[in-house]
């Protein structure tokens, strides 16, 4: 080795392509083969070719930087997703700069304009709220930021796309599933109803309570983000003298909520009452009963988000804002069972 930092003329002869072939590459500015650019990063890998991004940036060039924004790296839900989203832009050649809004949204603005001044080529967020990032006046191209695609949460607009899952037929399938046991008494636990993907899951419900003829026996409950005020939320109904035969818990959280509920109350999980989550993780079928629950896309959120994303980068689509939903999957396990019996009246059990 020469001691000398590999150059951009030893990066394409080792990928045997054109030097102007691998400057693309690593540009980012025009669409190259996938051979050509499979070849090249393996070369620039080999070689260890870091080409000056600062330099690169200040004269106006790719940085081969994407920014992302989650409310809470702690939720699996959100780790999840920047796993796949990582394995996306290990594979054309961009570094992720990940940042937490903490699901607040001064935070998430400073974050972003952090992002903003260092230059990255791109943006993906989940928003804390769904017009988090809506541009100042209704149609107005969202100019402020670089091209930016929207995860699970928010509305698109003139250049912001949405990547989200079509939470109303999942918590349709999810409570259908419920009403085929023989539920007729089901409680829906969130921790808020403000953004539009719990909405969204609350309309699937209602929908299948009306199919059913059982839309006067919604039942809403609401328990904030802390768990333990979750736990005792949804305690309080089943403490109630007409109990809820099943609990349908919109988040993975609100699930774990639900599990603490019905455990520290003494109750069976199904036999006194179902349980059906949303969101689907390790730990959701590695304790007996494993849980029924509404699995999103979360791996297709990644590469689909990438997609429209690298499209907005290499300037392929126009302004207008692109919204894909992407299908849940029901995963019937142990915890969703028939409507045995109504659960028996809940002593004032020790937690
Ligand atoms: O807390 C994680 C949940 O909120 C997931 O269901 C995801 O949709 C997010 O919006």
């Amino acid at each position: 080795m020469s001691g000398k930092p590999p150059t951009i003329r030893e990066v394409a002869s080792r990928a045997g392509v054109s030097v102007a072939t691998a400057s693309n590459v690593i540009n980012g500015k025009v669409s190259v083969s996938d051979a050509s650019r499979r070849a090249v990063l393996a070369a620039v890998a080999a070689l260890g070719y870091s080409p000056n991004r600062a330099a690169r940036s200040l004269r106006g060039a790719a940085s081969r930087l994407v920014g992302m924004v989650v409310p809470d790296i702690t939720n699996v839900f959100f780790a999840g997703l920047v796993r796949g989203v990582e394995e996306q832009a290990e594979r054309s050649g961009y570094d992720l700069l990940l940042v937490s809004s903490n699901e607040n949204i001064a935070t998430e603005r400073r974050r972003i304009e952090a992002l903003i001044s260092r230059r990255i080529d791109g943006l993906l967020v989940v928003p804390v709220r769904d017009d988090s990032l809506r541009p100042p006046r209704e149609g107005a191209h969202a100019g402020h930021l670089p091209p930016t695609v929207l995860i699970d949460r928010g509305d698109e607009a003139p250049g912001l796309d949405v990547v989200a899952a079509d939470c109303c037929s999942g918590a349709y399938a999810a409570t259908r599933h419920l009403i085929d046991l023989g539920h007729r008494d089901i409680v829906v636990l969130a921790h808020s109803i403000g953004l539009n993907n719990i909405q969204a899951r609350i309309a699937g419900y209602r929908r299948a309570l009306e199919e059913a003829d059982l839309a006067k026996r919604a039942r809403i409950c609401v328990g904030g983000h802390v768990l333990d005020a979750l736990r005792g939320s949804v305690e309080q109904e089943l403490r109630r003298a007409d109990p809820p035969t099943a609990i349908f818990a919109l988040t993975n959280g609100s699930a774990l909520a639900a599990i603490k509920a019905a455990r520290g109350l003494g109750l069976e999980i199904p036999g006194e009452v179902s349980i059906v989550g949303f969101d689907d993780f390790d730990w959701m079928s590695a304790l007996r009963p494993y849980l029924t629950t509404v699995a999103q896309p979360i791996e297709e959120f990644a590469t689909c988000s990438w997609r429209l994303l690298m499209e907005r980068i290499n300037g392929e689509v126009g302004p207008e804002g692109r919204r894909i939903e992407l299908p849940c999957t029901l995963r019937v396990r142990e915890s969703s069972g028939i409507a045995r019996v109504q659960p028996r009246a809940v002593a004032d059990a020790a937690n």
